[in-house]
């Protein structure tokens, strides 16, 4: 078992900087999933804490050891790759067994570790085969049972499931998620896949550019995001955006463009904001209700525009309509047929909108 904390970390690939100083701390037996869009540096991380790649700068710690310059094999870590790197010609109970025996275990521990991983991930039928004679997702199980066997205090998974189909990923997930629960290993998960992220992580780490945005729980992250980046990358379909000004009016500040004039809460938002300001306010698209197609928000602004475009779900529909030049996307609860080119009104849930600094990007909030 083992906390896992970086300090200041840093990787230098020649003139470029993948990662830019970055701090977390991971406690012992949680699950924390790094997300984030590609090149932002996320294996890189993991390969650091793994010991595939050497730290530039920084530190490293586990359970407060540091282990900057202790090797892979030393580490307790066991990492699981999107590409499984199982050893082809190895069968599938040779591929669990392999670095059970470099360490020299006695036979009976192998065989008692084997067996515990076999019935965990239920991949007895199969042990004789080769990987090769294996769907994508019993490898993946091998995969992971290779993992299991060496007992590590900590789990480091990189897009493991992204090779295997819609279905069996979200199965493979749940499977994770339940393992986890019940080996109660510390695990650090990397994914560009934000829905993975929130259904997986006690932790939510976003990353971009080599940076960390925001640090934590899937509910915080999507319900108070650190800025607009954040807001735009977790939550599908995306937040809308709309840019528009501050305007002031017998005492009260409103976030207004040619389209929509929507009342700032104070208690919600401060009382900093100066008249005409340049913000971005943020609604994402379950909190556009078309009227009289989902429970009316409690406090609204209605704005009447066409819908372009719809796409059926069948539990939900999805329409596509914009203000001026901005496009937004509505989300239908109570689905009708809809013309294109219809006219609609939607209700703006005022008490869902977020704000955001156009200057800095960041989520403008009350102290
Ligand atoms: N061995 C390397 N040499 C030079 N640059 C590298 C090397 N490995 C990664 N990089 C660069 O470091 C940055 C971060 O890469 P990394 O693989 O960590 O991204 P990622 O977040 O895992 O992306 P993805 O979601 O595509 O897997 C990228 O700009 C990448 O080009
Ligand atoms: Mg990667």
């Amino acid at each position: 078992m083992a906390s896992v904390t970086v300090t200041d970390l840093v990787k230098v690939y020649g003139r470029d900087i993948a990662v830019r100083g970055i701090n977390f701390e991971i406690p012992d037996k949680s699950l924390v999933v790094f997300v984030g869009p590609s090149g932002c540096g996320k294996s890189t991380t993991l390969r650091m804490i793994a010991g595939l790649e050497s730290i530039s700068h920084g530190e490293l710690r586990l359970d407060g050891q540091l282990v900057n310059n202790v090797p892979s094999r030393d580490r307790g870590v066991a990492m699981v790759f999107q590409s499984y790197a199982l050893y082809p010609h190895m069968s599938v109970r040779q591929n669990l067994e392999f670095s059970l025996k470099l360490e020299k275990l006695p036979r009976s521990e192998i065989e008692a570790r084997v067996s515990h991983a076999v019935s965990v991930l239920q991949i007895g039928d199969y042990l004789d085969r080769k990987p090769s004679q294996l769907s994508g997702g019993q490898r993946q199980r091998v995969a992971m049972g290779r993992a299991i066997c060496r007992e590590p205090k900590v789990f480091l998974f990189d897009e493991p499931l992204s090779n295997l189909d819609a279905k069996l990923r979200n199965h493979m997930r749940a499977e994770i998620k339940r393992l986890q629960r019940r080996l109660q290993v510390t695990t650090i998960y990397v994914t560009h896949d934000q829905i993975e992220a929130m259904t997986l992580a006690d932790i939510i780490v976003v990353m971009r550019n080599g940076i960390i945005e925001q640090t934590g729980s899937p509910l915080e992250v999507f319900e108070r995001p650190a800025n607009k980046f954040v807001a735009g990358f977790i939550g599908s379909p995306q937040m809308n955006f709309f840019d528009g000004t501050v305007e002031i009016a017998d005492g009260t500040r409103y976030f207004t463009n040619p389209h929509m004039r929507v009342p700032i809460d104070d208690e919600r938002f401060g009382d900093g904001l100066a008249q005409g300001k340049a913000i971005t306010a943020g609604f994402r698209p379950e909190d556009i209700v078309p009227h009289g197609h989902g429970v009316e928000p409690k406090s609204a602004v209605e704005v009447r525009t066409k819908v372009d475009i719809t796409e059926m779900l069948g539990n939900e529909t999805l329409l596509f309509s914009a203000l001026g030049d901005r496009e937004f996307i509505s989300r239908m609860q109570q689905p009708r047929m809809i013309d294109p080119g219809e006219t609609m009104a939607f209700d703006f849930n005022v008490e869902r909108m977020h704000l955001f600094d156009v200057e800095t990007g960041s989520s403008i909030r009350a102290a």
